[in-house]
């Protein structure tokens, strides 16, 4: 992948951990509702998904009015914000500043391609926002991952062509997503955790840009 030209990166579980915390107020939600939830199952049909379709995994065929859903969501989304809230800046993986800096060295683009309506919020407490040349949030597109829509919006936002474009992602959605892009698609996390992804590292941890670039 020697002339990519942008890298889009997920936001939660690639450059910062909060996959955690959304597991965390998922648990809390399906606790109250007496529902079980595993880590297990939050890694394998939760990781990257969105806030609706989360919750519709969570329940399935339990029944509860649009009211409780709007309810539910909100009340995740707050146990959501009171975890983010304690977040700072020494929360970014470790060498992902360094490794925002490098691709702006190399004269390259770098972009958030996040599902998530709390994006801005996570960016600020992080005080990486300005890192970037642009953002696609939860706010950007309708169609969720596996949808591409957030990667081509996201490319779109730093001008850059989808063939040029490298995606990286931790969930198993989002390289789905990014294929379909029509873009390079870099896992993070355990290889058998994806179907389609060019290339696979196991943390973003003091990953450096020739390590993105690099064939396998
Ligand atoms: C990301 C996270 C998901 C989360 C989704 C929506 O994709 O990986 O865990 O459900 O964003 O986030 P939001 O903050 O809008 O509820
Ligand atoms: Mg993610």
């Amino acid at each position: 992948m020697p002339k990519a030209k942008a890298i889009l990166f997920d936001l939660d579980g690639v450059l910062t951990d909060t996959s955690e915390y959304h597991y965390r107020a998922w648990k809390q939600l399906a606790d109250e509702e007496g529902i079980p939830l595993t880590r297990e199952e939050n890694d394998a049909h939760l990781r990257g998904v969105g806030r609706r379709d989360s919750l519709m995994y969570i329940i399935r065929d339990r029944h509860y009015s649009e009211e409780q859903i709007q309810e539910m969501m909100e009340r995740k989304n707050n146990y959501y914000n009171q975890l983010i809230s304690q977040m700072g800046p020494d929360e970014v993986v470790a060498g992902g500043r360094e490794l925002l800096q490098e691709i702006h060295q190399a004269g390259m683009k770098s972009a958030v391609a996040s599902a998530s309506k709390n994006c801005r919020l996570v960016l600020e407490r992080l005080q990486i926002i300005d890192l970037f040349d642009g953002i696609a949030d939860g706010y950007s597109v309708i169609n969720g991952k596996p949808a591409p829509d957030i990667f081509v919006f996201a490319a779109g936002v730093v001008q850059t062509p989808v063939v040029d474009c490298i995606g990286v992602e931790d969930a198993d959605a989002g390289i789905e997503a990014i294929k379909t892009a029509g873009m390079y698609a870099l896992g993070v996390g355990p290889k058998e955790r994806f179907k389609r992804a060019d290339k696979v590292v196991p943390t973003m941890e003091n990953i450096r840009l020739k390590d993105i670039l690099a064939d396998e």
